[in-house]
C-alpha cells in the first residue's frame, strides 16, 4: 500500500501571496511536510483580483503542480491563451464547454495519477452548471484513468461545500473549500474515506480583510460606492490542507489544516 501526501493551499492572494510563496519557501514547506504534490488555488494571484500568465508562471516557479481557479480565474482575457496551453492551469468545469482552459487535469505524482477537478459552487455565486452532476460527469469519463481525485470546490456557501464533500464521499480522495479566505477548523476524514475541510484559508497578508486593505472594504461597507481592491500588504502566511491518500484504495487516512 502506497501512500501520498498532497498539500492544498487556499487561495493566493496579490503580489504578497505570490512572494510569499517564492524563493524556495513553498519547497522547504513542502520537503517539511513530506508532500509529494502541491495544490494551489490561483485566482487571486494576478493584480485586481485574477489569473494572469505571469502570476501563473511564479506559482508554478515556486513550487505549485496544478493550480486551481474559480469565480475570478476568467476575468482577463490575457490567461485565455495561457489556459488552453497549460493543462495543469485549471478553471472550475462547471463554465459552459466553450470558456477557455479545461476544468480538471491528471497530473502525475510520482508514477500515480492525480485526477484534480475544480468546480464552482452555484449558491451567491454564478448560476453555472451543478458541480454535482458535473462532478459525476468527470470522474464517470475518466475512470480507470486516475488513481487519487481531489476536488477544489470554490464556493461561498460552507453547506455546499460540505454537502458536495458527502456527495462524493468514498469517491473521491478529497474535497476542499476556497473562496472564502479563511481557514476553518473541520479538516476530517469523512466516514466513506474523503478527506475534507471547509475551507482552506488564504495565501496573503493577514493585515487586511481577506488580503485587501482594510480602507478599501471599510468604504465598500459605509459608502457602498464601487472601490478598487487594494491588496494588503505584509504579515503573510500561508493556509491549506495537508492530505495522505491511499493508492490502492484512492481515499484518504489523514487530513490536516496546516498554516506557515
Ligand atoms: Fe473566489
Amino acid at each position: 500500500m502506497a501512500k501520498i501526501k498532497i498539500l492544498a493551499l487556499g487561495d493566493v492572494v496579490g503580489a504578497c501571496g505570490v512572494q510569499y510563496l517564492s524563493g524556495g519557501k513553498l519547497r522547504r514547506m513542502r520537503d517539511t511536510l513530506g508532500a509529494q504534490m502541491v495544490i494551489v488555488n490561483g485566482e487571486n494571484s494576478a493584480v485586481g483580483n485574477a489569473l494572469s500568465p505571469d502570476s501563473a508562471e511564479a506559482l508554478f516557479e515556486a513550487g505549485a503542480d496544478v493550480i486551481t481557479g474559480g469565480n475570478h480565474t476568467l476575468k482577463k482575457k490575457q490567461v485565455y491563451d495561457y489556459l488552453d496551453n497549460h493543462n495543469m492551469a485549471i478553471r472550475p468545469a462547471n463554465y459552459p464547454a466553450d470558456a477557455p482552459g479545461d476544468g480538471y487535469c491528471i497530473a502525475d505524482c510520482m508514477g500515480w495519477r492525480v485526477l484534480v477537478i475544480n468546480l464552482l459552487g452555484t449558491t451567491f455565486m454564478d448560476s453555472l452548471d451543478s458541480p454535482f452532476k458535473v462532478a459525476d460527469s468527470i470522474l464517470q469519463r475518466n475512470a480507470g484513468r486516475y488513481d487519487v481525485c481531489l476536488v477544489d470546490i470554490h464556493a461561498e456557501a460552507t453547506s455546499e461545500k460540505l454537502c458536495l464533500a458527502r456527495y462524493l464521499d468514498g469517491r473521491v480522495g478529497a474535497v476542499f473549500g476556497t473562496h472564502t479566505h479563511v481557514q476553518t477548523a473541520d479538516a476530517c476524514v469523512l466516514k466513506g474515506g474523503t478527506g475534507y475541510i471547509t475551507d482552506l484559508g488564504m495565501t496573503g497578508s493577514g493585515a487586511g480583510v481577506l488580503g485587501v486593505k482594510t480602507e478599501c472594504i471599510i468604504h465598500k461597507f459605509t459608502v457602498r460606492t464601487p472601490v478598487y481592491f487594494e491588496p494588503a500588504e505584509g504579515e503573510a502566511a500561508a493556509h491549506g490542507a495537508l492530505f495522505t491518500l491511499d493508492t490502492s484504495t484512492g481515499l484518504c487516512t489523514e487530513a490536516v489544516a496546516v498554516s506557515f
